[in-house]
């Protein structure tokens, strides 16, 4: 296998801090004038953020339209649905306002206005991509990374499957991260959020390649982040230093930044997302719940100094100890940060899951599992959520 060999092209502007949102009407203006305003629930209208963008748009002489109600696991029909929106009134850019969930419709909705037939085709086969309107989003919740990553993560929920709309297109082109904007995220949603980006770094740091020094580094912080300020922001939210440092290093988790090259697996977002699909559960609870099964099932001799690296670098266990022990340690240490300090459900059925659906979700999870750091077979992703139950 060889590592650092890659090409990485980030062609999202960022700006960050307090205030940001000042940037919002020439970031969009650059585009066009007719915008299509993509957001969720109620929560952007109790923070007051949406009267915020309204106003913005409102005073720099923009025409928009509305598409609210996207759900958390957003499903195709608001993807369908604001891609006719955009192919009816000639939008021209397209402005997701809160979680993941928002900007994923969001960036389904920029190919679906280039695509006449169902959404769910571009999920289903991406060379049936056409062309993506621009997206700019404002971000309210540090988690999924959507904020600067290409894809955007739909369900399908007559299907059951949770699947992507991928295409370098669809890369933002703007996002406005305010961390201030994430003070009102209620404490089990920051939980989860801290566990999917805890998570993506996971998913690409848990390789062979050993050799990748730097960008291993830069994960272990990701890490270390999370556990040292995932539990404040949910004890206080309004910390600045804490959801700052959490939505700055969500995106870093996922953009490509830290693969190095490696053929990351996502194994556990290949278990997650079945789950996703068929219970409509919480994303990063069931990440949370997954890892420390998949942790056990695939420590072995061979895999030992991966989990040693992340036990001294993450957890500062201690190096002279036998290997063994000391990925033990650094499985218990996962366990210690997500359940007891972030209060994540330990189990599956605590997030409404039951054995109704194991065989489907792992017929559905495992052909994916070839890359995997140890790769998985059918029966191994049976046993994983059997034992998660
Ligand atoms: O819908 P509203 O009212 O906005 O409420 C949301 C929702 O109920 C609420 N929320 C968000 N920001 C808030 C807030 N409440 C109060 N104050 C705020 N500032 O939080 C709830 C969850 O929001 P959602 O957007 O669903 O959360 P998240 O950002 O975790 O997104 C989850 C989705 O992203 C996908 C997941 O599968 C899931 O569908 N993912 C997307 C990825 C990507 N694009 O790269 C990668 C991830 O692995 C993931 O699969
Ligand atoms: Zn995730």
């Amino acid at each position: 296998m060889r590592t650092y060999q890659f090409t990485h092209s980030l062609p999202t502007t960022v700006y960050f801090g307090d205030g940001a949102i000042a940037n919002l009407a020439k970031s969009l203006a650059q585009y066009g004038k007719k915008v299509l305003l993509v957001y969720g629930g109620s929560s952007i209208k109790k923070s007051g953020l949406y009267d915020t963008v309204t106003a913005i748009l409102r005073d720099n002489g923009f025409t928009w339209w509305e598409l609210s109600g996207v759900k958390p696991n957003p499903e195709i029909a608001s993807v369908d649905a604001g891609g006719k929106m955009c192919r009816e009134h000639g939008v021209e850019v397209v402005l997701a306002v809160g979680g993941g969930s928002s900007v994923d419709c969001a960036k389904g909705i920029c190919a679906a206005a280039f695509y006449e037939g169902p959404a769910w085709d571009l999920a289903e086969d991406r060379s049936k991509f056409v062309d993506a309107l621009p997206l700019v989003d404002v971000l309210t919740l540090a988690a999924t990374g959507s904020e600067m990553d290409p894809g955007g993560v739909i369900t399908n929920p007559e299907k059951h499957i949770k699947s992507g709309i991928f295409h370098p297109k669809l890369m933002p082109k703007v996002s406005i991260l305010d961390p201030v904007y994430t003070y009102t995220v209620p404490r089990n949603q920051t939980a989860a959020g801290t566990a999917d980006i805890y998570a993506h770094t996971v998913e690409t740091y848990f390789d062979p390649a050993m050799d990748l020094y730097f960008i291993d580094g830069i994960a272990e912080s990701i890490l270390r982040t999370c556990v040292k300020y995932g539990r404040v922001a949910m004890d206080e939210p309004t910390n600045f230093e804490a959801r700052a440092n959490l939505m700055w290093a969500s995106p870093w988790a996922i953009n490509g930044m830290i693969g190095g090259g490696r053929q990351s697996g996502w194994t556990l977002h290949g278990l997650q997302h079945p789950i996703g699909a068929y219970y409509d559960n919480t994303h990063g609870d069931g990440l949370a719940i997954l890892m420390p099964h998949w942790f056990r099932k695939i420590l072995s001799e061979d895999t030992v100094d991966m989990f040693v690296k992340y036990g001294v670098n993450v957890f500062g266990i201690d190096k002279t100890l036998p290997k063994m022990e000391i990925a033990k340690k650094a499985i218990e240490a996962t366990e210690d940060f997500l359940f007891n300090q972030m209060e994540i459900p330990r189990t599956l059925s605590a997030i409404g899951v039951d054995d109704k659906h194991i065989e489907d979700m792992a017929a559905q999870a495992a052909p994916g599992m070839a890359h995997s750091f140890v790769p998985l077979s059918y029966d191994d992703c049976v046993a994983i959520y059997k034992a998660a139950l």
